[in-house]
């Protein structure tokens, strides 16, 4: 199993996907360019990415600025940051402090904002911002707000991104924007992974959220992308399938177990010029992979 670069726990985080992002950059000779993740979140494939030595610039962008915070202060002040996760006290009240700052950011600095961000990030339930403690106020449960902390671990992960500070930009937009304005700017020699928010539950998950009309209008403005390689990941619900009509993609199950019968319940989407690999080291994405063969090496393949 390899290990976590993200210092964040993200619902839904697709370090696990890592993989075969790669066999999506080596299949179409992005080795050694550029990644960006419009919707960023924890970023776990782009950190692995760019520590492993895969790609030699990533784009963080998030519209949430709690989660742009956290990115900025990680890599543009390492040693205040670090020194605070080796500091700060794991107890309710230093808890309710910072969230205290996520409720009024501009009152505090950005990197009172990141830090405070990745504190909770780290001490509630399944890393949601706006969930409960990790054992509760009482800290009754059978695990308590110290569990995911490790603080070493912590800043090591911290300390080897800010080491790479030159190959990461950073930006604060709404997707929308970062399609408009950043994204034409990259080299040709770049893959654009856009992960948006779930079409169903993401109002669970995240601060933010898009309505069905947003996801429409973000999945005919990545579309229109013509001078970068993309590929999206979804919940594969019918409207996503229905707004990506024509591209190729496929359904797979992050949880797949062989001895359960297929039905995959998330999807990824191809570029037409994207050339996708027949086979995957991850088996969740072999089986579909193979399952859809047919449709997706209608343009090519390696
Ligand atoms: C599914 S999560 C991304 C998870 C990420 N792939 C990972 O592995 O951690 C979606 C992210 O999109 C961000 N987001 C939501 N609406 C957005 C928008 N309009 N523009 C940019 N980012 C947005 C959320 O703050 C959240 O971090």
């Amino acid at each position: 199993m390899p290990q976590n670069r993200t210092p964040l726990r993200y619902p839904g985080g697709k370090q696990k996907l890592t993989p075969f992002v790669l066999e999506i950059i080596q299949a179409n000779g992005l080795e050694g360019g550029h990644y960006a993740e419009p919707y960023a979140g924890g970023a776990g494939v782009a950190m692995e990415l760019l520590v492993e030595g895969h790609v030699k610039h990533v784009h963080l962008n998030d519209s949430s600025y709690h989660i742009y915070c956290f990115w900025h202060s990680c890599i543009n002040y390492p040693s205040e940051f670090c020194s605070k996760i080796s500091r700060s006290l794991l107890n309710v009240d230093e808890w309710k402090e910072h969230r205290e700052i996520l409720r009024h950011p501009e009152r505090h600095s950005v990197l009172e904002v990141g830090f405070a961000t990745f504190y909770l990030n780290r001490t509630n339930r399944s890393g949601v911002l706006g969930g409960g403690v990790i054992g509760g106020i009482e800290q009754q449960g059978a695990w308590k707000i110290d569990a995911r902390f490790p603080r070493n671990e912590l800043i090591s992960r911290i300390e080897l991104i800010a080491s790479l500070k030159k190959s990461i930009t950073v930006c604060n937009l709404d997707a929308e924007k970062f399609f408009l304005d950043h994204v034409p700017k990259l080299p040709s020699k770049t893959l654009v992974y856009c992960d948006p928010p779930y079409f169903e539950k993401a109002d669970r998950l995240y601060l933010n959220h898009y309505k069905a009309d947003d996801h429409e209008r973000i999945a005919r403005i990545i579309q229109n992308l013509s001078n970068v390689k993309w590929m999206v990941s979804y919940d594969g619900v019918d409207q996503i399938l229905s707004y990506y009509q024509s591209r190729r993609k496929f359904l797979y199950e992050l949880q797949y177990n062989a001895s359960r019968a297929y039905k995959g319940n998330e999807v990824f989407i191809f570029a037409d010029d994207l050339v996708i690999p027949r086979k995957s080291k991850l088996p969740y994405i072999a089986k579909a992979l193979e399952l859809n063969t047919n449709h997706l090496h209608r343009f090519g393949s390696d």
